[in-house]
């Protein structure tokens, strides 16, 4: 594979981007929108609420003036755990807002906690009965008002939750031990280009004036890291010469300073553009997810797919989900060598991974699988598409234009070189 690859917008941004637009009563025009199957059933949410949302390209207009109700749908919110988001601005702007409870996913029970007390510090009276969170705001102004908040994680949805919530409280919020992720800024950026005000977004205490309105906004999102560093490891694990843009290489540091101990260079072409150059043999390293600017669980499992085939042994600590190791098995049935003993994973890399048919647990499972299949010898079969499609804007087609050989196949076989082992019209298949 060679060549040139165009970065999405980030789909964690677009998602809770999108849940802010309902804190403006005018009109929201989001710009690099990515087109993922997540970013449209957020879409759907705020469209059940009563928003009008128009979508030209990547760019999203949201009207959210008339909130026709404050209560989110279930069928929704459970296919969607961001959706959950919405309770904080809905709150804020309305006094009231009912949510269902996400419930966990497979990489862990995901509770909401944080999230609940946060807002119960702001003034909020938070029921939880029949799976449902019901909060309102007493009082004749139903606004919340400002508190000192201390997290005792910095889970990045809370940390957004209550920035988002606390826009138009009364008074100051402080959010101590708030998550630094680079989402979390381009949230604060967009809420302060409503008229928020917003300090200290990127560090660990953030402090929220809040006021009594927002205004009409036109908001570009920051370019996806997770994609972008799936990629890097794209090129690292099948020896091509590739290049990104748009990125911002601070937000990859960790990513980039992986590849370099595993012995791939990366190289800056300009101040958005990075390309992979690979090096003469892959090494192991070890790995630790934490919060940033730690090592990305989202970049976890495509990293361990890189490692698998790196030479020596290479330890991955999975500590901020209690369950994101599911991929090891698949890995281990194309020849990967990976133990599990709890939340570590230790992996000693092999010299060739074999093509076999592989189902994808989570999404960022279903790209570690992608990355294996485009390495293996043989014929891959990734079934379990639907989770890539949450987040993963057109990845195929980004990889055929490298020079990859891969194949949606909802129906029948394609490939020269990989067939299809599955043909199950409702779970698409990669091969
Ligand atoms: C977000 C990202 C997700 C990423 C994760 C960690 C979005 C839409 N998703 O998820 O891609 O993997 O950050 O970088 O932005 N926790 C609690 N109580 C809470 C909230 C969280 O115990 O109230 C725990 C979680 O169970 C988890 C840890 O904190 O173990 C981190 O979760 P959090 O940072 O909240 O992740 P999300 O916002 O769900």
């Amino acid at each position: 594979m060679a060549g040139q690859v165009k970065i999405s917008g980030a789909k964690n941004s677009a998602l809770v981007i999108i849940a802010g637009a309902l804190l403006c009563p005018q009109d929201c025009r989001i710009r690099n929108v990515p087109s993922l199957v997540d970013v449209a059933r957020m879409g759907q949410l705020l469209s059940s609420l009563g928003v009008k949302i128009s979508q030209h390209g990547d760019v999203l207009d949201i009207d959210a003036s008339d909130l026709s109700t404050s209560q989110a749908p279930y069928e929704i919110v459970s296919q969607l755990r961001a959706s959950f988001f919405t309770i904080g601005p809905l709150l804020a702007r309305q006094g009231y807002a009912q949510v269902p409870l996400p419930g966990g996913c497979t990489i862990g029970a995901r509770p909401v906690d944080l999230h609940v007390r946060g807002l119960q510090a702001m003034g909020a009276d938070v029921q939880i009965e029949h799976g449902m969170v019901n909060a309102y705001v007493a009082g004749s102004s139903r606004r919340l008002k400002g508190a000192k908040i201390y997290l005792d994680y910095p889970s990045v949805g809370a940390t957004e939750t209550l920035m988002m919530a606390a826009t138009l409280a009364e008074g100051e919020t402080v959010i101590e031990n708030a998550a630094q992720e680079p989402e979390v800024v381009d949230l604060a950026n967009f809420c302060n280009s409503m008229g928020a005000r917003i300090r200290g977004a990127g560090t660990t205490a953030i402090t929220i004036s809040g006021v009594p309105r927002l205004h009409s906004t036109d908001y570009a999102i920051i370019p996806d890291r997770v994609e972008a560093a799936t990629f890097l490891v794209a090129g690292a694990i099948t020896n091509s010469e590739i290049s990104l843009a748009p990125v911002i290489p601070d937000h990859l540091t960790p990513a980039i300073a992986k590849l370099q101990e595993i012995g791939v260079q990366i190289v800056a072409d300009a101040p958005d553009c990075l390309r992979i150059v690979p090096g003469e043999g892959l090494r192991g390293t070890d790995i630790k997810t934490l919060p940033y600017p730690g090592f990305p669980t989202d970049m976890q499992a495509q990293f361990m797919a890189l490692l698998s085939l790196s030479e020596g042994d290479s330890v991955i600590t999975e500590t901020v989900f209690e369950n994101r190791l599911r991929h090891v098995a698949e890995l281990n049935r194309m020849g990967a060598d990976i133990r599990v003993e709890g939340n570590i994973a230790v992996v000693r890399g092999v010299p060739l991974l074999s093509g076999a048919p592989v189902v994808a647990s989570d999404l960022r499972a279903s790209a570690a699988l992608v990355l294996a299949g485009l390495a293996a010898k043989g014929k891959t079969t990734i079934q379990g598409l639907h989770h890539l499609d949450r987040g993963y804007e057109k990845l195929e087609v980004k990889l055929l234009s490298l020079g990859a050989r891969l194949q949606r196949v909802t129906g029948a076989i394609v490939s020269p070189e990989r067939q299809l082992g599955v043909n199950n019209p409702t779970v698409n298949s990669y091969q």
